[in-house]
């Protein structure tokens, strides 16, 4: 099974940008967390500064949209061309529709669920997604502590993919380190989202390089 590491630039040093880009080079993805101070309480990034890091940045971005109005507001992320767009579920009444827009623009579509929401609902339309975001925090800080009772949304998640044979991704964001990737990489996950462990470790490089060899060694087919 594959591991995907993908720091959170929430923790980068926001003037110091392309810096801090290139240092999580040898990572799979650059996370960019999109917050609106409405469906989170807390402002980050718009279109204009996604396609400046786009422009600069070693590796392509999956971007995670905290925001409400996302029917609106999310295709134009996949008009910049950004990897992979995610939406939350709470924040739109067709996640399908929207999905197949983002997809349709040309990238990957992703769902993300608060740790509060249930994961029912979408078991069954899997392949409308091209990844499914379980938050393990609840959104609009970095630095918090990673919530395990989550973890059975995750193998509910697992089992439904290797039933139907969905090629989706199983992303958890919120609270991953060293310590907590084991668990969420037992529990199904493949790609993994790291802001604070990342970029307050004095080395990046090695940082990133832990979480991809203890995901894969906490990785199993068993769910
Ligand atoms: C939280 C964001 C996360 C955040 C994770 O709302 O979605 O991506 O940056 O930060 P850490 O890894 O510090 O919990
Ligand atoms: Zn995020």
């Amino acid at each position: 099974m594959a591991v995907r590491i993908n720091p959170s630039i929430l923790a980068a040093d926001f003037v110091n940008m392309q810096r801090d880009l290139h240092a999580i080079s040898t990572a799979d993805f650059v996370h960019v967390d999109v917050m609106d101070n409405h469906f989170v309480p807390n402002l980050t990034f718009g279109p204009q500064m996604v396609e400046r890091i786009q422009a600069v940045s070693p590796i392509p971005l999956d971007v995670h949209l905290m925001i409400e109005d996302v029917d609106r507001w999310a295709p134009p992320y996949a008009d910049l061309g950004c990897f992979s767009v995610t939406f939350h579920a709470e924040a739109t009444l067709e996640p399908v529709k929207l999905a197949r827009e983002l997809r349709k623009l040309g990238a990957r579509a992703g769902i993300a669920l608060k740790p509060g929401t249930a994961v029912d609902d979408y078991l069954e339309i899997l392949e409308e997604f091209d990844q499914v975001l379980v938050m393990t925090v609840e959104p609009g800080f970095g630095g918090q502590k990673f919530i395990s009772a989550v973890m059975p949304k995750l193998s509910a998640l697992a089992r439904a993919r290797n039933s139907t044979g969905a090629d989706v991704w199983l992303q958890v964001d919120g609270g991953v380190t060293a310590e907590t990737i084991a668990i969420a990489a037992e529990s199904g996950a493949d790609t993994f989202v790291a802001g604070s462990s990342v970029f307050n470790a004095d080395s990046i490089p090695s940082a990133i390089e832990t979480l991809r060899e203890t995901a894969r060694a906490h990785q199993h087919d068993n769910l």
